[in-house]
């Protein structure tokens, strides 16, 4: 494809708006939450910002670098780069992580949709904490309902997608990026005033060091690379439709710093609520779906209408995050797909919509009626998760940054970060050196210690 043809989003806030929709999603108002509240609160936040902005973005800005310059979906970025080498395994390797990601995350997506209609039709009022557990596992295991939610979430990921970069990704992300920030900035309000908040907020402000250890370092790092949505591709895919005057550096730093807000005020949703039930949030998928639903049940006792408006904007906050986080995996392939084997591009999309049908309907039904059926000792859900999380993810991040760091003409990299000499880079040498050493070394030590968990 000719580079004159190639689509690409319209503005420099387009893009920063897409990567932040790519980045903040389950992973903020989910994952975030219950990692700070297993690992110490404010200490965990802390050592979470530092990798944000010691690994995280540099990272990013390798992600930044191979697309802008390449031009090419991710596993067309590394040929053009390193032409007749074996790097563009580590293209494909993106498009494969991205793709299996979709399918599961499209999973938790999609059940985020029905507690958008079970709190729109007041279904949580009057149920007991028993009752959250009970209608949360019937649900999950139902062997239909989880599926046309996931079929449904799909689809609306296939319809942005279908409708092109500018006029669908980037137009989307326009809307849904203010949206969120003001349903977000609405339940910040309403959890905070809550009688008996100041215990959680305390807990998000005040470090408790006592709970640090290896494990937090680890936590955080594996957060950070989850929520940032780094070593697949995906931002790599969605640089590559930057235009040449859009600043990486500066895209990166307002990516990572929108990401952490979100991430953070999370916490403020969710503890001040949680604390003035006293009720501890917990982890795993319980938390957003069996503890919160019980949480503002009880928090907004009667206040029955200021409980029902609290549940839904929540759980359309949900939604809407996990819609602009699906689009930007979905991209992944969708070009990978529509580029290298030059297959029309909304024909693309509904062979990745299809693919990922398919795999996602094996995972939800690995949690229900297939129960029972294991690969490798896990459900599909709970396999794909794994595998991509704690393997794929870190090892796509650190090939990205030995490429950059290592492989790719330092010539063409300080061309990329000051778009030609127009722009100052004074991070350059840190961020090499970062990408050097710093980056592959620590990704290693999450990984033998991943391993070992095992
Ligand atoms: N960053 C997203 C989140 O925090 O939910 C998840 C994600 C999106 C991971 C895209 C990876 C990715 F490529």
């Amino acid at each position: 494809m000719n580079k004159i043809d190639r689509a690409g989003f319209g503005s420099k806030l387009g893009a920063i708006l897409a990567s932040a929709g790519s980045a903040v999603g389950l992973g903020n108002i989910w994952r975030f939450p219950y990692e700070t509240g297993n690992y110490g609160g404010a200490a965990f936040i802390l050592i979470y910002l530092g990798c944000v902005f010691a690994l995280g973005l540099p990272i990013m800005i390798s992600e930044f670098i191979i697309g802008r310059r390449s031009h090419a979906n991710t596993a067309g970025a590394f040929q053009k780069l390193a032409p007749g080498t074996q790097w563009k395994w580590v293209g494909r390797l993106g498009v494969i992580t991205a793709f299996l990601i979709l399918s599961f995350y499209s999973v938790v997506a999609g059940w985020t949709l029905e507690y958008v209609f079970e709190a729109a039709g007041n279904g949580f009022a009057g149920r007991t904490p028993e009752q959250f557990v009970e209608s949360f596992d019937l649900f999950s295991t139902n062997p239909w309902r989880p599926l046309i939610w996931l079929v449904l979430f799909l689809l609306a990921t296939h319809y942005i997608i279908a409708k092109g970069v500018e006029k669908g990704i980037e137009r989307s992300s326009k809307v849904m990026m203010p949206v969120l920030f003001v349903l977000i900035l609405v339940l910040v309000g309403c959890s905070v005033s809550l009688p008996g908040a100041s215990a959680g907020i305390e807990f998000l402000l005040k470090p408790d060091f006592s709970k640090v250890d290896s494990n937090v370092f680890l936590a955080a790092l594996g957060q950070a690379f989850f929520s940032l949505s780094l070593g697949m591709g995906c931002l790599c895919t969605y640089a590559s439709y930057f235009k040449k005057d859009t600043p990486l550096i500066k895209t990166a730093v307002s990516v990572g710093l929108i990401d952490t807000f979100i991430a953070i005020l999370a916490g403020f949703i969710i503890f001040p609520a949680a604390f003035s039930v006293g009720i501890q949030p917990d982890a795993g998928p319980s938390l957003i779906f069996i503890t919160l639903p019980n949480v503002f049940h009880r928090a907004f006792e009667g206040m029955p209408f200021l409980a029902y408006i609290f549940s839904l904007l929540f759980y359309l906050l949900l939604a809407v995050a996990a819609l602009t986080s699906t689009i930007s995996m979905h991209e992944v392939a969708t070009a990978y797909i529509h580029e290298e084997f030059k297959v029309v591009r909304k024909r693309a999309a509904a062979i990745v919509t299809g693919g990922c049908i398919i795999i996602g309907v094996l995972c939800s039904l690995s949690l229900g009626v297939g129960r029972n059926i294991a690969l490798f000792g896990l459900p599909l859900f709970d396999l794909l998760d794994f595998v991509t999380a704690k393997f794929l993810m870190p090892l796509g991040g650190a090939l990205m940054a030995v490429f950059v760091g290592w492989y790719l003409d330092k010539r063409i990299v300080w061309e990329e970060l000051t778009n030609d000499g127009a722009l100052k880079a004074q991070s350059y040498k840190l961020i090499i050196f970062i990408l050097k050493f710093i980056a592959p070394a620590a990704i290693f030590i999450i990984f033998i210690n991943e391993l070992n968990v095992i």
